[in-house]
């Protein structure tokens, strides 16, 4: 089969495309012909020697987090069978430890994700499947786990609530969008930013309801603060958007922290932080039971994924290059049929 591989960590050029063996599955394993895999920038991380996940000596390295497509084989005990249209939920967690046991299991303490979807086929849990309803396609499936997933527990987490102010720095991405999108879903109001006007205009159309095209800190800071005071901030972006978003959220009000791409320390105000009562939260994924209420969700017309383009196995790369150039608004997915 082939795999869109890292061969070289320098960037979207460090993409080529392998032969490699066909998977087979073991006991509890699936083989699924890969429809679609959506691309993060946990990926482009990687691709740009910028993780201490992978390094040279793990070349060539396949990525790819979020499967769709169809079941090809099974091995013993499996829970799905040949022919099934199905999602993968990119969580790998240990089973035994505390969080497996009561929940949620996305704090296992030995979490880690799933890769290997930049190919032909892939070889995973068959238990991390989740079957796709007839309305379901995959390439829209796989725009769902990573991005949606991790909105929808910082949503929770945040505790947000119909009516409620939600500030996303950085509203244009697979977070940002998906952060917009459920958020509106919940009945909430949502005010976002970007350094591109034409972003911003398409995420308005995705039920944006305050379009800042702002990325100064200091000017988004006031820039907000017209808008409103927000009850929680979702912040993706880390960096110096991370003491903007404290400093603009209402007292009580509560920030969620999953990403760094803006950089990985901030500082903060620390008398802010206590006497306006305020919550500073990480999260990170969220369960494969989100994963299920997300495809209910599509399923059911109340979730549409934005997908900005797909690109076919062998252009593998010239999507992390959209990526890295910040093109696109929403999800990026590899096609098996481009
Ligand atoms: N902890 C978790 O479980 C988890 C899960 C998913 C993602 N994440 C993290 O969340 C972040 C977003 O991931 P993603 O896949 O959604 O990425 P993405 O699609 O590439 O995000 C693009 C967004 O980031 C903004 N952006 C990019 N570079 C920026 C910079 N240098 N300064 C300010 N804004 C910048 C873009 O703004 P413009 O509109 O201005 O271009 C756009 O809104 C990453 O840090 C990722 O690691 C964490
Ligand atoms: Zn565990």
């Amino acid at each position: 089969m082939r795999a869109a591989a890292f061969t070289d960590l320098v960037g979207p050029d460090g993409v080529s495309v392998i032969e490699q063996p066909d998977p087979e599955p073991g006991p509890g394993e699936a083989v699924v012909d890969v429809d679609a895999c959506a691309i993060n920038r946990h990926d482009l991380w990687i691709l740009e020697g910028d993780s201490a996940m992978v390094d040279a000596a793990d070349l060539p390295f396949v990525t790819g987090l979020d499967v769709a497509g169809v079941v090809r084989s099974v091995g013993e005990g499996a829970s799905v069978e040949p022919g099934d249209r199905v999602v993968l939920c990119p969580n790998e967690t240990c089973g035994v430890c505390q969080f497996c046991r009561e929940g949620p299991e996305n704090l296992c303490e030995e979490f880690s994700l799933y890769h290997g979807g930049l190919a032909e086929q892939a070889l995973v849990a068959a238990d991390r499947l989740v079957a796709l309803p007839d309305g379901v396609d995959t390439t829209t499936a796989a725009a769902l786990p990573t991005a949606y997933m991790t909105a929808f527990h910082m949503l929770r987490r945040a505790d947000v609530g119909p009516g409620d102010l939600v500030f996303v720095p950085g509203a244009t991405g697979g977070v940002g969008v998906a952060s917009v999108q459920l958020a509106d879903a919940m009945g909430a109001r949502t005010v976002g930013t970007s350094s591109s006007a034409t972003k911003l205009a398409r995420v308005e159309e995705l039920g944006l309801d305050h379009a800042l095209d702002v990325t100064d800190p200091d000017a988004m800071r006031a820039a907000v603060a017209d808008v409103g005071e927000p009850d929680a901030v979702l912040n993706h972006l880390g960096g110096p958007y991370t003491a903007v978003g404290l400093d603009v959220l209402r007292r009580g009000g509560r920030m969620v922290v999953c990403g760094r791409t803006a950089g990985g320390s901030s500082e903060i105000d620390i008398p802010d932080l206590f006497l306006g009562h305020k919550r500073v939260e990480g999260s990170t994924m969220g369960t494969q039971r989100d994963l299920e209420r997300l495809v209910g969700l599509v399923a059911d017309g109340g979730l549409s994924p934005e997908i900005d383009a797909t690109y076919p196995l062998d252009e593998t790369g010239a999507a992390f290059a959209a990526m890295q150039e910040r093109e696109g608004v929403g999800k990026l997915v590899v096609t098996a049929d481009g």
